[in-house]
Parts: C-alpha cells; sequence; structure tokens
C-alpha cells in the first residue's frame, strides 16, 4: 500500500504539503478520451474487460493530474454477482427488469461464494496497479443500503416507493436483503484489498431518502458490518461517502471510517470543528460549480481552501460525482488550483 501517498497520509490525518485531489466519477463522459472508448462498446463490455477498464482507470490521471484514480467499475456488480439481471438502458440508466419484491425474491439471491464471480474486477486492480507508480488506486463498493435500493426500486427513482415500503412494512425481509449483501460486499471488498486498494470508499448515494432513525437502522448498521468484517491487515484507509452527511456525520462518527466524504451541503469548516479530529474529511464542493467560468472556479476554490488552512485530514473531492456535461478545464481547473495551495501543513 502507498501509505506515503498524499491520499493515505490525509485519509490518516498525517502532515501533507497540501491537500490531495480526486472526483467521484472521474472517469466518464465528460472525457473525450471516454467518450472514444464507449463509441465501440457498451458499458458492461467496458467494466467487465481488465485492459479495458485500467486503459478508462488511468485517463483522469494522466489527462486531469489528480492524485488518486477511481477503479472503473459500478456498485451494481454485486446484485448482478447475486444471481440478478442488470441492463444499462442508454439515458435511462442501470435497471433491474426483476426486482427484488418479495421473501421467495430475497431467498433465491445467493452471498455464498458470489465475490469470486466479480474476477474480471480483480483483474483490473493488478494490471492498473502495474501502470500507477506512486498514485494511489481507490477500489470500492456501494453500501448495503443503496445497492438494496436499486434491487428492490428496479432502477432510479425519485421518491424511494418501494425500498421505503420494503422498510416499513416489512423490515425483517430488509434485514434478510440487507445481511445477504453486506456478506457479498465484505468479500468483495477483501479480495479488492488482496488485489492491491491503497484505499477503499463506500458509496450510500441514496442515504439522504432516509429520516434519522431508519438511516442508523438500516444503513450505517451494515455499513458497519462492511467494515468490520474487512480483512485489512495494513489498514488501507476506508472513506465512506453519504448523501445526506451534512445531516448525518454525527452519527457516521462512529461507523469505523478513516473518512467522512461530505455533500455539498454542509460548510466543510464548521463540519471540521464538529467531527472528532481523528477522522478526516472529504469533500464538499458543488458539482454544478463546475458549469460556472473558470476564473470563478478558481476563486471559488480559492477562498475556499484558505478557510481549510492548516487542517489536517482534508481531501478535496465533490459532494457527488462529475456531470457527463461539465467541461473538462473546469475539473482541470480545481485540480490546478489545489496543486498551487502548499500550505496544508501545520
Ligand atoms: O467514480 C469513478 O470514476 C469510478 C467509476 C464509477 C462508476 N459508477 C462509473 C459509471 C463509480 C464509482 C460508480 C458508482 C456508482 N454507480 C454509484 C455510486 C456513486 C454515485 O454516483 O452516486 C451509483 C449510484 C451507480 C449506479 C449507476 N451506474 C448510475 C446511476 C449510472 C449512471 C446512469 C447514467 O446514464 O447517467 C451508472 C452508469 C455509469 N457508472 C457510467 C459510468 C462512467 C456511465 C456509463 C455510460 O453510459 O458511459
Amino acid at each position: 500500500m502507498l501509505s506515503q501517498s498524499l491520499l493515505v497520509k490525509a485519509a490518516r490525518c498525517e502532515d501533507v504539503v497540501r491537500p490531495p485531489v480526486w472526483f467521484m466519477r472521474q472517469a466518464g463522459r465528460y472525457m473525450k478520451e471516454y467518450q472514444a472508448i464507449r463509441r465501440n462498446h457498451t458499458f458492461p463490455e467496458m467494466y467487465k474487460t481488465p485492459e479495458i477498464a485500467r486503459d478508462i482507470t488511468l485517463q483522469p490521471v494522466h489527462v486531469i493530474g489528480v492524485d488518486a484514480a477511481i477503479l472503473f467499475s459500478d456498485i451494481l456488480v454485486v446484485p448482478e454477482a447475486m444471481g440478478m439481471t442488470l441492463e444499462f438502458v442508454d439515458g435511462k440508466g442501470p435497471m433491474f427488469p426483476n426486482p427484488v419484491r418479495s421473501a421467495p425474491d430475497v431467498k433465491r439471491l445467493v452471498s455464498d461464494g458470489s465475490a469470486d464471480k466479480l474476477e474480471f474486477v480483480y483483474e483490473a486492480i493488478k494490471l492498473v496497479k502495474k501502470d500507477l507508480g506512486d498514485i494511489p488506486l481507490i477500489g470500492f463498493a456501494g453500501a448495503p443500503f443503496t445497492v438494496a435500493s436499486y434491487m428492490v426500486e428496479g432502477g432510479g427513482t425519485k421518491s424511494f416507493k418501494e425500498i421505503k415500503k420494503l422498510l416499513f412494512k416489512n423490515p425483517d425481509l430488509a434485514d434478510r436483503l440487507l445481511e445477504k449483501i453486506t456478506k457479498v460486499t465484505i468479500d468483495y471488498l477483501n479480495h479488492q484489498i488482496k488485489s492491491g486498494v491503497d484505499t477503499i470508499q463506500i458509496f450510500d448515494s441514496w442515504a439522504n431518502a432516509l429520516a434519522w432513525n431508519e438511516f442508523s437502522r438500516f444503513s450505517l448498521k451494515y455499513i458497519q458490518k462492511v467494515i468490520q468484517g474487512l480483512d485489512n491487515p495494513e489498514h488501507v484507509p476506508v472513506i465512506v461517502f453519504c448523501k445526506g452527511s451534512s445531516v448525518f456525520a454525527p452519527l457516521l462518527e462512529n461507523v469505523g471510517a478513516d473518512v467522512i466524504s461530505l455533500d455539498w451541503n454542509c460548510d466543510m469548516r464548521d463540519m471540521r470543528d464538529k467531527i472528532r479530529e481523528d477522522i478526516a474529511l472529504q469533500g464538499n464542493l458543488d458539482p454544478m460549480l463546475l458549469y460556472a467560468p473558470v476564473e470563478t472556479i478558481r476563486k471559488h476554490v480559492q477562498t475556499w481552501l484558505k478557510g481549510m488552512e492548516g487542517q489536517r485530514g482534508f481531501i478535496v473531492n465533490l459532494g457527488h460525482g462529475i456531470l457527463p456535461d461539465i467541461p473538462v478545464e473546469a475539473v482541470k481547473c480545481v485540480v490546478d488550483t489545489v496543486k498551487e495551495f502548499e500550505t496544508c501543513r501545520k
């Protein structure tokens, strides 16, 4: 593990010359290099072919100059490995034509040995690591609640009606589903650690759908189980990204993560004062800031960095992923502005 990299050091709240910067969804459609490969392949072909996954993972390191790579894959490979049919429909996103709604549906899902089917991910990690040099690689998985939501809803949703119906009407069945996903997620992340990732991020992208008690009961509890289940002898840092973290951060503090990745609703400096100082913070620029002219972006990021000056345990990212029509220059401008800001030492 690259324990001297900016990312790992910042995740461990050690001294760094400047904060590291990377972005969620940094490999994707906003890059012409990505589009060039995408024209000839479907999305599943891309993440299931280790050489293609490697090339796309490396693109933002070469083109944007980020301080970390994140493996090119998807959180929904886990339900697919558990036996669900997954389709990516252009313009609609991921879909499960046969969503999980009943006890027999949950029973049918396979958890034992399912992570072994994701060999293409482990192979991609090994290939990326050969080419990355001293830049760290981030592996990832979805949080059990977010993955369960996709499995129950069958695709994207605005109301979260099906998953919330399940939580409120049949909490025992929801628990059985979450337990199964948790088991596969632990195996999956343990394979990723063995294959060489330097950091792990758990994406709870749909947690903001939940009220306080349900977040503890159905999301936090299972993220905690995932982290406790890791076989992590070198202590690869664990980042938990949670949409809703502006509200749930006081609960996330005790989940066992090294880093909490914040959405854009909260003030980072204010959050720094509230969260235990041995936990690093990641985030939290509004992704839409990247639609502004580069000069505006530069000034905004400079002012924001100034506010975090001298703080240990700070990783620059967005509050959620890069959108497909963001100009590459805008993303690069954030990276360059952070790299010019060499004053994060105490
Ligand atoms: O961050 C990275 O650069 C690594 C790759 C990555 C992807 N998906 C690539 C992708 C990661 C970490 C994910 C995680 C993921 N996938 C999440 C959690 C993070 C988040 O953004 O909330 C979720 C909810 C998914 C499910 C998913 N997969 C969605 C909602 C979509 C987008 C649908 C759309 O068309 O906008 C996908 C497809 C997907 N995942 C693409 C990429 C680059 C687009 C594929 C394409 O059509 O080219």
